[in-house]
């Protein structure tokens, strides 16, 4: 066991945590974390693209009010407007360094020399892309750049297990964090001045997600467990088409395939969406999702299908290469066949609290991307605005972490990881029923369509399941596995109490009983016990607010 000292502790490589050790400055001493190798993680398997006002018939205002009305009502518009402003900036820098975006036809003579596509919610054209492999583009361009900087030092294989807490100046702050090192089984101290959370969403809390595995929330679970509030854990968002094929696993069918001109269809051949929006396949996601789940439980089907076969090959191919290929190997010939699809867990609207230094309310603590709730949005985010809110606030974390670090306590010795009095377990198959189960009625009961029973079962669930997994985690060796199921059980906690105080249907968040939205929007916002606010302290969040 070890004990390393870093300026800023980053902990995840998707495009929030690689964003921020490209934006801080060469004389910072930086840590990296990732659960796996560096490109594991949502940003690399992120296909449609990036959400920024490019062209000049678009506007910000148009961007601002797309977002909100994706949001049904709860986004915070000085979130938004503040992401949408620097979306153009954060396009640049992709660019800058090296990302290579999908140009138009014509190349560096065309007006715009990039090709926008479009997504569901989007009034314009404003998606900017790598085919339909932007998330490959972005990461490893971006992990390329990280390994050329010297003082970033990369922690692969290592999962963050809490966050250490120190008083410095009768304040307490965050100071590090207990890593585990996946692969040696040693259990190590990071102590850092500055600590970011970067650890992307929660949908493995489902069932059925697009999502890689290292998506358990353990950012979010491990802030809430050090004293941040967290919010609108309720709008956990379905991605309307996910691949539906036993061999399958967890691949999406991009939007863009809506953008330019898909269509779903029943069983029967029949289009259907026009039926459920004017915006027919472009509606929000969550419109679409839920449009999907009714016909599929109307008429028993196991998936419904997408099809752009009435496309040029030649434009499907250069298109969507990627789903192409995939599809092909399973058998589907995607310019000739529709493709079945099903909607699946893909992203998590709520998270920690922050404000626009991406600052949480523990000092010393920031958080971002899919990890962090913004107010960006709302109660249903609307498509490649994700990508974009990594970027931008990236930028605004490491601008704060620079201007602030000089000035920061140094970390004192930390006590070291003490497992003593554990043993190893001789039942492991216990962790991976828990996961099962868990992940199962959170799919059956908190799934697309709510009601206060079905939410009232799935918490007596969790009530067991975490005192379980507690008394497991007190008396056994840790792994990634338990590591991971603690938190995605209180992932599940957070979001069936948001989802039961939540007496409406809103975005994301649809309740049988209340089927209307209920005025004022108001976020859902869980205070934890060891707070600061209950110590008194001032919270540095207030944009969330
Ligand atoms: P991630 O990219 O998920 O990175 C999380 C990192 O944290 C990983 O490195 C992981 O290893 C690490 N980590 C997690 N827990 C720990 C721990 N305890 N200790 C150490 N490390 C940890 N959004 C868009 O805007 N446009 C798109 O086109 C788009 N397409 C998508 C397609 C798919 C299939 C998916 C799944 C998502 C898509 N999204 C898209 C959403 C978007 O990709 C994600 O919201 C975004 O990439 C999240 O970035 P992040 O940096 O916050 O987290
Ligand atoms: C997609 O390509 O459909 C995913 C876009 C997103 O999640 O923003």
């Amino acid at each position: 066991m070890a004990t390393f000292h870093y300026d800023v502790l980053i902990i995840g490589s998707g495009a929030a945590g690689l964003t921020v050790a490209l934006r801080l400055p060469d004389d910072a001493r930086v840590a990296l974390l990732s659960k796996g190798e560096l490109t594991h993680a949502s940003t690399y398997y992120a296909q449609g693209g990036v959400a920024a006002v490019l062209d000049e018939s678009d506007s910000m205002d148009s961007h601002v009010q797309d977002t909100h009305v994706a949001g049904a009502g709860l986004c915070h518009d000085d979130a938004v407007r503040f992401t949408v402003e620097n979306g153009p900036e954060a396009i640049r820098w992709l660019i800058e360094q090296g990302v290579d975006f999908t140009r138009m036809p014509g190349g560096q003579d065309a007006p715009l020399p990039y090709h926008l596509t479009r997504e569901g919610g989007h009034s314009h054209r404003r998606i900017i892309h790598a085919a339909d492999a932007t998330g490959v583009a972005i990461s490893s361009t971006l992990i390329d750049r990280v390994k050329e900087k010297t003082n970033v030092e990369r922690f692969e294989h290592r999962v963050a297990v809490d966050l250490i807490t120190q008083v410095h100046n009768g304040e307490r702050r965050c100071c590090g964090a207990y890593v585990h090192d996946i692969r040696s089984g040693a259990t190590d101290v990071i102590l850092a001045r500055s600590v970011v959370l970067a650890t992307g969403g929660a949908s493995k809390v489902y069932l059925y997600t697009s999502n890689p595995d290292v998506a358990t929330g353990d950012g979010i679970a491990m802030a809430w467990r050090a004293g941040c509030r967290v919010a609108n854990m309720e709008f956990m968002q379905f991605h309307p088409t996910c691949l539906y094929h036993p061999k399958a696993k967890s691949f999406l069918i991009t939007e863009a395939i809506r953008g330019e001109g898909g269509k779903l269809l029943l069983p029967n051949g029949e289009r259907f969406m026009p039926r459920f929006h004017e915006r027919a396949e472009l509606a929000p996601r969550d419109v679409v999702a839920r449009a999907i789940d009714h016909e599929m439980k109307r008429l028993g089907a196991d998936c419904l299908y997408l099809d752009i076969s009435h496309k040029p090959a030649d434009f499907i191919i250069e298109h969507f290469p990627t789903v192409y290929a995939k599809c092909l190997q399973l058998g589907l010939d995607i310019t000739r066949d529709p493709i079945p699809v099903v909607p699946a867990a893909h992203y998590t609207c709520g998270g920690v609290m922050i404000n626009e230094n991406g600052e949480t309310d523990l000092p010393g603590l920031y958080a971002l991307g899919e990890t962090s709730f913004t107010g960006l949005h709302g109660a249903n985010r609307m498509a490649s605005n994700s990508l974009l809110e990594c970027l931008v606030y990236g930028r605004s974390v490491a601008r704060h972490i620079s201007e602030h670090l000089a000035g920061l306590p140094l970390p004192r010795g930390a006590e070291e990881w003490d497992d003593s009095l554990v043993t190893d377990s001789d039942e492991d198959v216990v962790i991976s029923h828990n996961w099962d189960e868990l992940r199962r009625f959170m799919w059956d009961y908190v799934g697309i369509v709510r009601t206060v029973k079905r939410l009232e079962r799935a918490q007596h669930r969790v009530d067991l399941l975490q005192k379980e997994i507690s008394d497991y985690y007190s008396n056994y060796h840790i792994s990634n596995d338990l590591l991971e199921l603690r938190n995605l059980v209180v992932i599940a906690d957070l979001i069936i109490r948001s989802a039961l105080q939540r007496r409406e249907s809103r975005g994301l968040h649809f309740m049988r009983e209340f089927p209307g939205p209920q005025d004022p929007p108001r976020d859902s916002v869980l205070v934890p016990d060891n707070s600061p606010l209950h110590e008194g302290a001032l919270s540095p969040v207030s944009a969330a607010d």
